[in-house]
């Protein structure tokens, strides 16, 4: 134990040496570490900050790349950013990386931030079955759109054609998609994202006993949540007993004790026809995507392993366009009001 101690007490010095050299009176941060404890924190007192931070990732780097874009409350050319999108409905985590950037201070970007606050999320919500590296040195934009986010995130109405072109334009295959979709184990969903599938004249098939006690639940969390669009999990594996008692669930092959884990649950929900969105179930009528979906519910090592892949290819979308990047001094705003 004292022999690590001092490897990692020696590599700090070595690394603040090293930093200093290049950067006058710059103390050495645990940028990495920092982003760790504060993620894990977080999600302890609030487990859901866990699922946003996962989708926060995938809504910065699917828009413009991984530039923090996301974060943006305001632009120098005006107009709405990305958090007005309606794509962007219940996107969370804005505090806790604000927290973390005042921690890290002006040498970090928010990009690296929203980037290993997901990994490490992805981490503590997965028990650490899925760890996986990335690069740091992103920038963050100064344009934030929510046009923008509205043209190119995808919609949980989606066609499994129109899923696969989404991707397709971000270099990502449809095994890829399968893969990702993974994510929806974790976290909720505003009924406004899914009334489509329980409206006769919109509806695609989803089973009939599930479906009951979703709408009559769906009763009790308007009431309790004092909203005509409350939210539900996305996971028949959080739901009470006597939900999935209800909707016939079937837990052979599922960790029900794990409520809230990062794992793949979700494509045993999806083959049972127990998921919320038309975007999870529409993968189903492609014979490769059930094929992968099958084989992700039989192996669990295999999805941890593949999600890991994709999340660190989505974590390398580079910043798009010949707009000006910067660090940014705080994540909501650009450094300037103009940019010449
Ligand atoms: C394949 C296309 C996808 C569609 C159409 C889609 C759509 C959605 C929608 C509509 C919601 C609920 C939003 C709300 O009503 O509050 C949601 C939640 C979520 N999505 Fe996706 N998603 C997709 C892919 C992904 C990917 C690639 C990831 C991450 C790798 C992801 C992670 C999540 C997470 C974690 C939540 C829960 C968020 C929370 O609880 O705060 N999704 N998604
Ligand atoms: C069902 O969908 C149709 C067509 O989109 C819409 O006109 C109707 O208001 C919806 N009904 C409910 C109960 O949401
Ligand atoms: C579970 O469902 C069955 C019928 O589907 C019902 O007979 C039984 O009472 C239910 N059990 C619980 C604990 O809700
Ligand atoms: C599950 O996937 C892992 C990783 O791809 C592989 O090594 C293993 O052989 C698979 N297990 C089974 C039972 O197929």
């Amino acid at each position: 134990m004292a022999k690590v101690n001092n490897g990692a007490a020696l590599l700090s010095l070595c690394l603040l040496l090293a930093y200093s050299a290049g950067q006058s009176a710059a103390a050495y941060v645990d940028v990495e570490g920092t982003v760790r404890k504060e993620v894990e924190n977080a999600i302890k007192g609030n487990p859901g900050i866990g699922a946003a931070l996962v989708r926060l990732v995938f809504h910065d780097c699917w828009v413009n790349g991984c530039d923090g874009s996301v974060l943006l409350d305001k632009t120098p050319s005006g107009g709405n950013t990305e958090k007005k999108a309606i794509n962007n409905i219940g996107l969370d985590g804005f505090n806790l990386i604000d927290t973390i950037k005042y921690k890290l201070g002006n040498s970090v970007s928010c990009a690296d931030i929203v980037v290993f606050a997901a990994r490490d999320a992805a981490r503590y919500l997965s028990g650490g079955k899925m760890a996986y590296s990335v690069p740091s040195g992103r920038k963050d934009g100064i344009v934030s759109s929510d046009a923008t986010a509205d043209a190119i995130l995808p919609q949980s109405t989606f066609e499994f054609q129109q899923l696969k072109d989404n991707f397709a334009n971000k270099g990502f295959t449809q095994e890829e998609l399968v893969i990702l979709s993974g994510a929806h184990s974790i976290g909720v969903s505003h009924l406004s994202s899914f009334q489509d599938r329980l409206n006769d004249s919109t509806a695609t098939p989803i089973d009939d006993s599930y479906k009951q006690a979703l709408v009559k639940d769906i009763e009790d969390q308007k009431k309790s949540q004092n909203t005509s669009d409350p939210i539900e999990k996305n996971n028949i594996r959080d739901m009470s007993l006597k939900f999935q008692n209800d909707s016939g669930y079937d837990t052979a092959g599922v960790n029900t004790a794990a409520k809230g884990a990062l794992d793949n649950s979700y494509y045993h929900a999806n083959l049972q026809n127990r998921v919320l969105f038309k975007s999870d179930w529409v993968m189903r009528t492609d014979s490769k995507a059930g094929d992968d979906m099958a084989e992700y519910m039989n192996n669990a090592t295999k999805w941890n392993n593949d999600f890991a892949a994709a999340m660190v290819k989505l974590s390398k979308l580079p910043a798009e366009g010949s707009a000006r990047y910067e660090i940014r001094k705080n994540c909501r705003v650009t450094n300037q009001n103009y940019y010449y």
